[in-house]
């Protein structure tokens, strides 16, 4: 039996990957931070397709939420409620508009969320995942400055953990939300990069892999955003301008089932490292942002990653796995 652990996975891209995988009879872990929702959605898995469909509290921008989730689940296993943990699929995710705000940790919302939160769990959870499991991100297009996904939403800035924690803090200007966004989806994605690096090096057979979705706004994605723009970015007018202007488009049904194809077909069982694009119903690996591809950027990344989340003190090696 195959058991895979989704973050966001009672909404948009998420459900529609929950969806399709519980169809495969993959059992699942749905963990968020919307109790009521995430149970509406287990149950309506679990009367659609007899699969065992668990929820976990989890807000990904508190490290201690992290924590407890992992810990939950550490111990879901432990105790045999669940028998393996087969894929981690890191899709929760958004861009948080409106006034700059902070994790209870003091990190920028958007930054502890979409980076932070994920790398916690993963390193949390990796000494657990089975012998080929799969770690999948969700990412975005919007995380390349010279893509016209990134252009149009803000260019990411250079990928130093500590600044991208603290923008906006001490009088400092700060980013707009889409470059917040970008920004930390190139984390994301260079975060990717380097777990793969890191398990070859230690000889694992698990894969990280990192997925751009592309463009869909029916999804909650937008939900930040005055509702007249939310409504015109779901026209087809406006979707027809997106398409000529190279934006990489997609719909949520398309992109839901790649997001599952990732974490469990065989075709994928060589695909650790790579980035996917579904982009108007094609899946296929393409190139990232050029610095994302830096080793000594996504090195200091990480380091910095582990510091901000707790796992290693200034000056100290990294703890072996
Ligand atoms: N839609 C697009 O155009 C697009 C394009 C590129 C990438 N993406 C990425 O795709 C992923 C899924 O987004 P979506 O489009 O499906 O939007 P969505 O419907 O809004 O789903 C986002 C999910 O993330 C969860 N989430 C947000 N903040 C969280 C937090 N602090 N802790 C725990 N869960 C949190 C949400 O939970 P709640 O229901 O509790 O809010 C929701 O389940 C995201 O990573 C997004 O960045 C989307």
């Amino acid at each position: 039996m195959t058991t895979i652990l989704i973050t966001g996975g009672h909404s948009g891209i998420g459900l529609a990957a929950s969806r399709k995988l519980a169809a495969q009879k993959v059992d699942l872990v749905l963990a968020g931070r919307s109790p009521d929702r995430m149970r509406e959605v287990a149950d309506e898995l679990r009367s659609s397709y007899g699969t065992s469909v668990r929820t976990v509290a989890l807000e990904l921008s508190s490290l201690e939420s992290v924590r407890a989730a992992a810990a939950t689940i550490e111990s879901m296993l432990a105790s045999g409620e669940l028998t393996s943990l087969d894929a981690i699929v890191c899709n929760a995710g958004g861009r948080f508009d409106g006034a700059i705000s902070f994790s209870p940790e003091g990190y920028e919302t958007t930054f502890a969320t979409n980076y932070l939160g994920h790398f916690l769990l993963v390193e949390q959870l990796l000494p657990k995942l089975s012998r080929n499991g799969r770690v999948v991100y969700t990412a975005s297009g919007t995380h390349d400055p010279d893509s016209m996904d990134g252009k149009m939403v803000g260019a990411a800035v250079e990928p130093d953990a500590f600044a991208l924690a603290e923008v906006g803090k001490n009088g400092d200007a700060a980013l707009s939300a889409g470059k917040r966004y970008s920004s930390s989806k190139l984390c994301a994605v260079m975060y990717v990069y380097e777990l793969d690096r890191r398990l070859r090096k230690a000889g694992s057979a698990v894969s990280a892999i990192a997925f751009d979705p592309g463009s869909i706004p029916e999804t909650g994605f937008l939900r930040g955003m005055p509702a007249p723009m939310r409504r015109l970015s779901t026209t087809s007018a406006m979707k027809w301008v997106s398409q000529r202007l190279g934006v990489t488009t997609s719909d949520v049904a398309f992109s839901g089932a790649s997001l599952a194809a990732l974490a469990t077909e065989n075709g994928y069982v060589d695909a650790s490292g790579t980035y996917f694009q579904a982009h108007e119903g094609t899946l296929t690996a393409v190139r990232s942002a050029k610095v994302s591809y830096d080793l000594r950027r996504a090195a200091k990344l990480w380091e910095d990653t582990e510091e901000l989340v707790g796992l290693r003190i200034r000056g100290e090696a990294t703890q072996p796995r």
